[in-house]
């Protein structure tokens, strides 16, 4: 290597220096800080503090195979106020301009921000944020059932981390065939979307990248089997969700296709509050789960999952299984 004060200089911002996803500049009209990354084996700034960030600009850095950037450890919250300030105006704005592609703006940066939320979910104020766009987009989408398969298909084409994705890909599900069965109104519809959408919060107590593999050691899992709880204590007080909707979340793995276990209580358990809405939640959330890809495993087609679903619910809720076939078979037939 060059002189001694490179090296210097190279081991000093290895140091300082912390990861960000390429997604982190989407969507950004210019850097909020010094953007890093490896030209040449040597950490540089690609992106100085206030350049534009347009699509020829991300390209570039694509064509350039510089997609692993980095910022200043102490500038990550800068990064972060940007994307949040984004998601507040797009939050204000969904209702102006082109529907399909308001939501899609929506749906990145929301789920972008549920990376933040996981990094932390006792900040307050980013909860907050999340709550009130996630509640605007359930509104926005309830009253636009003709754009669900596109956002759906352009939502897939994002490639977020699954852990953050399946949150709104179930919440989708749950909002049309709610919709669908005409048993709610859209006031009904906005607390069970938040129910559906918040239900996985508790899963943030494990490092996103653990879930890359399928190798969570016997701690990780029993956490893992924790989480609904975790999520009531994230929840619980700070999020604008009745008790009955927190005893949903707590109650919302009838089946998990993580551990492959069942845990379907019966119909009239007096404890089971919501019964069908838990259900459906579950069910939503094992859809979207099985017909998704996993860095683990392949997507499983549309038909195995509602076969599982069959076995998991068909003997109790004939009639409710057959509301999910239809709305599923309609809703991939147009994909
Ligand atoms: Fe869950």
């Amino acid at each position: 290597m060059k002189n001694p004060f490179d090296v210097l200089e190279q081991n000093s911002l290895n140091y300082k220096l912390t990861p960000i996803s390429f997604r982190e500049i989407f969507f950004i009209a210019e850097a909020p800080c010094d953007i890093y990354a490896q030209v040449d084996g040597l950490l540089k700034v690609v992106l100085h503090k206030k350049a534009e960030i347009s699509t020829p600009v991300l390209k570039e850095l694509l064509q350039k195979k510089l997609a692993n950037l980095f910022v200043i450890e102490d500038d990550r919250n800068l990064l972060k106020l940007a994307q949040q300030d984004n998601l507040t105006s797009v939050t204000r704005s969904l209702s102006i301009g082109d529907p399909l592609e308001k939501a899609r703006l929506q749906t990145n940066l929301l789920t972008l921000n549920m990376g933040y939320l996981y990094e932390d979910p006792t900040d307050d104020n980013n909860l907050n944020l999340q709550v009130q766009s996630a509640k605007n987009l359930a509104t926005f989408l309830f009253n636009k059932p003709q754009i669900h398969e596109a956002l759906y298909k352009e939502f897939i084409k994002q490639g977020h981390h699954y852990i953050f994705a399946q949150p709104f890909l179930s919440t989708l599900f749950l909002l049309g065939v709610m919709k669908n069965s005409r048993l709610y109104i859209d006031k009904d519809i906005e607390l069970f979307f938040l129910t559906s959408y918040f239900k996985d919060i508790g899963m943030s107590a494990i490092p996103v990248e653990k879930y890359n593999d399928d190798h969570l050691t016997d701690d990780d899992k029993k956490l893992l089997a924790s989480h609904p709880q975790l999520s009531v204590n994230i929840l619980k007080g700070r999020v604008p969700l009745p008790p009955n909707h927190l005893k949903i979340i707590e109650n919302h793995h009838i089946y998990s296709t993580l551990t492959n276990q069942m845990n379907l209580s019966s119909k009239d358990d007096p404890n089971n509050i919501f019964g069908f809405e838990t259900m459906m939640i579950s069910v939503m959330d094992t859809v979207a789960a099985m017909t998704t890809d996993r860095p683990f495993r392949k997507a499983e087609s549309l038909y195995k999952s509602l076969d599982l679903i069959r076995l998991l619910i068909g003997e109790q809720y004939p009639q409710e299984f057959k509301l999910i076939v239809f709305y599923f078979k309609n809703f991939f037939k147009s994909l």
